[in-house]
């Protein structure tokens, strides 16, 4: 059976599926991770829901040059739920190449089967059989991010980067992972190459939980960016280590590998099941604490902290395209100033002389460079400690002058997660 004919095959169910799941990832922050863990995708057939997330990461991957295809045919916007119809045909029609006639016959059944859908079956006709006719591309790095983002990129980063950033909208990531101890054999299995610092890229595809040494715990699924911050802190055999927002736990497991007495902090106590899923899997250990980092009641001060702070996430867009659609500009000076309160709260778990690395999946300054400027003048016992170029595996183009790290998605051949990395050292 060809992937068309398994699309064609693939019925109504997963087609409403992909309505609900793009619902969700559109209408508040985590709402995809909920929607792909939700019980109702899991009750569908396995060849149904993998059409269904194909099909709704397929909207969000193109949702800006989708979206500019749709409103050049709508002279008035029809409701918001005959939208995200029309955004599902669009990608049939568009991305995954579904035949037109299954694509539209299949979309204007699903938009009469809406509450209020039976008057908007027509213009659906109407707007898919357009968009056959005359195809547009998908691929405009002007039309892939949301407009205000991409002026803040362009601000902060510049144009060229910018256009860079945004062409990584649409490409579907390879997987990453941070194997533990010798991986030679993970190469060949995981048909992977590895990456400097010691990641491995994954070839395979589909269900990480059934490749090689995943049960066995050798290995964690971790972004290569993601795997930089916790190499920076070079910690070694007993050595004390903090990781204050653990949660799931992928730079906890690099700590406790490298032979730390770890202490895996979060506020979120389902999150927090995670870690404690991940390291019994990994058979590594660490202490795990339920509580909020600027409030926790503990008197200890460790040789090394980690603080992963919450962010709006901008630069994960490769996995999770919906952040950038869910994000606002409302969302930067808030999470900012939870920032800025937990990097004090980190400052003081920090032993004289011990090392603090703060890090954010942000690809906006003021999460990052004017964190740790902030902090700095706050903080004077504390002083950068700038990291070499290449150090942890970071691209080396990711390295500012004052030794910080602004790891941008295309500082990767084929794609990383946008990081921004600083390491400090209290001097008293
Ligand atoms: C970017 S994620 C951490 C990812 C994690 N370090 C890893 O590598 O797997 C941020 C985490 O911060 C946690 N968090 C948010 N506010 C917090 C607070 N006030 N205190 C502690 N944890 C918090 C969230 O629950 C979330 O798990």
């Amino acid at each position: 059976m060809t992937s068309t004919d398994t699309q064609d095959a693939a019925g109504q169910p997963a087609r409403a599926a992909a309505l609900d799941l793009i619902d969700a990832a559109l209408s508040r922050r985590a709402g995809l991770e909920e929607g792909l863990t939700h019980p109702a995708l899991g009750r569908l057939e396995s060849r149904d829901r993998a059409f269904a997330r194909a099909l709704a990461m397929a909207v969000l991957r193109h949702l800006g040059p989708i979206d500019a295809a749709l409103q050049a045919r709508l002279k008035k916007p029809p409701p918001d739920r005959i939208v995200q119809v029309l955004r599902l045909g669009a990608a049939q029609l568009l991305v995954l190449k579904t035949p037109a006639h299954a694509a539209v016959s299949a979309t204007v059944d699903l938009a009469g089967r809406q509450k209020g859908g039976q008057p908007f079956k027509g213009l659906v006709n109407a707007v898919l059989r357009g968009l056959t006719r005359e195809p547009p591309p998908l691929d405009d790095p002007e039309l892939l991010a949301p407009q205000w983002l991409a002026a803040r990129w362009r601000a902060a980063f510049g144009a060229d980067a910018a256009r860079a950033m945004a062409a990584l909208i649409a490409a579907e990531p390879a997987t990453d992972i941070t194997p533990q101890g010798e991986a030679d054999d993970l190469v060949s299995q995981l048909e992977a190459w590895s990456l400097p610092g010691g990641t491995l890229r994954a070839g395979l595809k589909g269900e990480v939980s059934t490749w090689p040494g995943f049960a066995d715990g050798r290995w964690w699924v971790q972004d290569a960016s993601a795997a930089v911050p916790a190499r920076l802190l070079h910690v070694t055999s007993g050595e004390t280590a903090l990781d204050l927002c653990a949660a799931p736990g992928g730079k906890t497991l690099q700590l406790a590998a490298a032979g730390a007495r770890v202490t895996a902090l979060d506020k979120s106590a389902g999150r927090l099941k995670r870690v404690t899923e991940n390291l019994a899997r990994t058979g590594l250990g660490a202490e795990v604490v339920n509580a909020d980092a600027a409030e926790w009641n503990d008197r200890r001060r460790f040789d090394a902290v980690l603080l992963d702070a919450p962010c709006s996430a901008t630069g994960t867009y490769r996995r999770h395209p919906d952040v950038l659609w869910v994000a606002s500009p409302a969302d930067i000076p808030k999470l900012a100033a939870l920032q800025s309160r937990l990097l004090d709260a980190a400052g003081r778990r920090v032993k004289p002389g011990g090392r603090l690395v703060y890090c954010v999946c942000s690809l906006e300054p003021e999460e990052g460079e004017a964190q740790v400027d902030a902090f700095l003048k706050r903080a004077p016992e504390f002083a950068l400690d700038p990291v070499a170029p290449g150090e942890g595996g970071a691209p080396e183009a990711s390295l500012l002058p004052n030794g910080t790290l602004r790891i941008l998605p295309h500082h990767r051949e084929g794609g990383t997660d946008g990081f921004f990395i600083a390491r400090m050292r209290r001097n008293a």
